[in-house]
């Protein structure tokens, strides 16, 4: 597996989807060919195929697959059921915004299909899914290079949740300068958090940034503070799952509170964000859906046996929204933002 990426495509009769099934990492990797609709959005609950950006290419390939795979006999009823599959996908996950920004770009690619046909429409789906990533993969990079100029080249970063070339295209937002830096030549030392409850951190970031050769260290999530104040840590780079107007934006559970743990520490916070994971919509991070998941991903799921009583009431939070005002800057594709955050309308 080359870890820069891509773990979404089609297979070479176009007609169903293939993923690296994340849930498998980092001890199997075993690809799975999805072409149902109840798969495909399975994919997407059950997190086989996660991180902001990587569920919006999905969905649109999943969009696609599924239009090719219905053999609508008219316009009409491509238009119903392309509808359906759309109303289905975006029920998935509520928080990650990219899922919402993919299934209208595929959207708006139908209605400006010319003529408007069922064949002509299905393949501007395809182009609009192929686009979505190839843009993701150079807007990752472009991301990366702009963080690089924040950054020194022996620095010793902090990193929370998995925003590496698993949760995108390439190269990955948080992680993207950290591939990048070592392809360049730059000697990063980075702390990653294992992220309960899904230990993302420690199952898929661990696993990048070693096939990356990028030296790394997994920690705690309690361990946070400790690292932060004593191992010379330069910077903490997140991702980010939907960011609002004014820059409060949600990303996985601990996010929050590691960003004012930095505050407290005195270390820069850095979210790396592309465009598609902000939410021109919303005023603050009070309007973002947060996702809750079940109680066995606290207490059962990667234990060999549970580790709370049987029945004991869980709230799992799958995210959180940290304020803009813990936030030292914004890495967008179009460059470094500063507060005060307004990121209502989009860079010219
Ligand atoms: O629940 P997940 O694993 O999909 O959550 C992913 C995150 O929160 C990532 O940090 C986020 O998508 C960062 S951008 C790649």
């Amino acid at each position: 597996m080359d870890y820069k990426g891509l773990y979404i495509r089609l297979n070479e009769a176009r007609d169903a989807v293939e993923i690296l099934d994340q849930t498998r990492l980092p001890c199997h990797e075993t690809w799975l060919s999805l072409s149902g609709e109840d798969e495909l959005c399975e994919a997407i609950t059950s997190l086989r195929v996660r991180g902001a950006p990587a569920i919006g290419i999905f969905s649109a390939y999943a969009l696609y697959v599924l239009t090719v795979r219905r053999h609508a006999p008219d316009y009409k009823s491509f238009l119903v059921s392309f509808k359906e599959h759309c109303t289905r996908l975006l029920a998935t996950r509520p928080t990650a915004v990219n899922l919402k920004h993919a299934i209208l770009a595929c959207v708006l690619a139908v209605q400006r299909a010319n003529p408007q046909t069922v064949a002509v429409s299905t393949e501007a789906i395809r182009l609009t899914a192929e686009r979505l990533q190839t843009e993701d993969s150079e807007i990752c990079r472009t991301m990366a290079s702009h963080a690089l100029t924040l950054l020194k080249p022996s620095d010793t970063l902090l990193t929370h949740c998995n925003a590496g070339p698993l949760a995108t295209s390439r190269y990955g937002t948080a992680l993207g300068p950290m591939i990048l830096g070592a392809e360049r030549g730059m000697r990063f030392h980075v702390y990653c958090d294992e992220t309960r409850p899904l230990l993302q951190g420690a199952r898929l970031t661990a696993f990048e940034l070693r096939r990356a050769g990028v030296k790394h260290t997994l920690i705690p999530d309690s361990a946070a503070f400790d690292v932060l104040k004593n191992r010379g840590v330069s910077a903490v780079l997140v991702g980010c799952d939907r960011m609002a107007q004014n820059g409060d934006f949600a990303n996985k559970i601990g996010t929050a509170a590691l960003a004012v743990l930095a505050r407290e520490a005195g270390v820069p916070f850095y979210v790396l964000c592309p465009n598609s994971s902000i939410d021109r919509s919303i005023a603050h991070g009070g309007e973002i859906p947060i996702e809750m998941r079940g109680a066995e991903e606290v207490t059962s799921l990667y234990f060999t046996e549970p580790v709370a009583p049987a029945g004991t009431d869980v709230y799992n939070p799958a995210f959180d929204v940290t304020e803009a005002s813990c936030i030292t800057a914004v890495i967008t594709e179009d460059g470094v933002f500063y507060p005060p955050f307004d990121f209502s309308e989009k860079e010219a």
